[in-house]
């Protein structure tokens, strides 16, 4: 077993810890910018998704700076390493604007500064990759924002989340994520999620085919992609039939509308391009079926670099880069 398939089967312990985790207290707010690069910042477009549930107002800022117009909103600065720049530069406009201000981090630069500039911190336990520490990221945010009142009690949805990871984990994992690996050799993965559960679900997939299968891969939103992607396949039908392939996230959530747009897209993408893999969601709250769509991604993906002979572990090009943008500033 691969070190990284260790690490997603701990995914289910990972979301318990979660559901019994004791914030410090946290200013109250009405609404929530989480500020985060890559398999930190995908933990904001969970909470996101829960929050707009509960039907109240998450914005996700994945760059530096915040934009202009936040003001009283609670700013949670999300980094697994905690030194990412870009979140730092979130944190550096939150203290300069006073505005409310929140981290998450294993240590690194967003933990010492929460004890200097005196903003409350929740440290997640160390690991070696962020990707592979989204149940630990995602819950911290999520309890987070249930301490700020922006979202209800989170625990409960946290456990049936973990329950529901932990039954597709058992085992060799759904012969559904090995089979779906089998038909992504050798092609670019686009994976296809209607709006929110599904959408945020298809960037994750996207995201650990890119870190783990070390390979090309997309995420199109429906219905955003009936307007544009589903226009693209015909001038090189070749290249569309031979190099890609499409997997189909269908949320029992989804609007009604969207399942049929799915299906129909499904459809007409099956004469130009073939079909990897249909998925339907398990559980019954959102972040449940969010999980369960990651928990299959996840394992697709090391399925992947198993199969091309992959490491799926280190991201060299990533921390090479950062290190290159470090060099440059000093
Ligand atoms: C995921 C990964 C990257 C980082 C990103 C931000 O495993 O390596 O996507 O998550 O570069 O870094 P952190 O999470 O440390 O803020």
């Amino acid at each position: 077993m691969t070190p990284m398939l260790d690490l997603i089967r701990e995914l289910p312990d990972q979301l318990r810890w979660a559901a019994a985790l004791e914030t410090p207290e946290v200013p109250v707010a009405d609404a929530a910018v989480i500020a985060g690069m890559g398999g930190s910042g995908i933990s904001g477009d969970v909470a996101a998704v829960v929050a707009a549930d509960a039907g109240r107002r998450v914005f996700v800022h994945k760059s530096y700076d915040l934009p202009a117009w936040v003001g009283d909103e609670l700013v949670v600065a999300v980094s697994h390493s905690g030194n990412t720049e870009e979140t730092n530069s979130a944190i550096d406009a939150a203290l300069a604007r006073g505005i409310p201000l929140v981290g998450v981090a294993t240590g690194g630069r967003v933990i010492d500064r929460a004890g200097a500039d005196g903003f409350p911190a929740v440290p997640v336990p160390p690991g070696p990759q962020p990707r592979a520490a989204f149940g630990y990221l995602a819950g911290a945010v999520l309890k987070v924002l249930e301490g700020a009142g922006v979202v209800g009690p989170q625990s409960d949805s946290l456990l049936e989340a973990a329950a529901v990871v932990e039954d597709l984990l058992d085992g060799d994992g759904p012969p559904i994520a090995a089979g779906i690996a089998e038909r992504l050799v050798g092609r670019v993965a686009y994976v296809y999620g209607g709006v929110g559960v599904g959408s945020v679900a298809a960037n994750r997939w996207k995201t650990q085919i890119n870190e783990n299968a070390k390979a090309p891969a997309a995420w199109i939103p429906l219905p955003e992609g009936n307007h544009n992607d589903i226009v693209g396949w015909t001038a090189d039908p070749a290249l569309s039939a031979d190099s890609v392939g499409s997997v189909f996230l269908e949320d029992g959530g989804d609007h009604p509308q969207i399942r049929r747009r799915s299906r129909f897209t499904r459809e007409l993408m099956e004469q130009l391009v073939p079909t990897a893999g249909v998925v339907a969601s398990r559980g019954t709250g959102s972040l449940a079926r969010l999980f369960s769509f990651v928990a299959i991604g996840d394992l697709v993906s090391v399925a992947l670099a198993d199969l091309t002979g992959v490491d799926p572990m280190p991201v060299d090009v990533i921390q090479n880069l950062k290190a290159r943008l470090a060099e440059e500033q000093s």
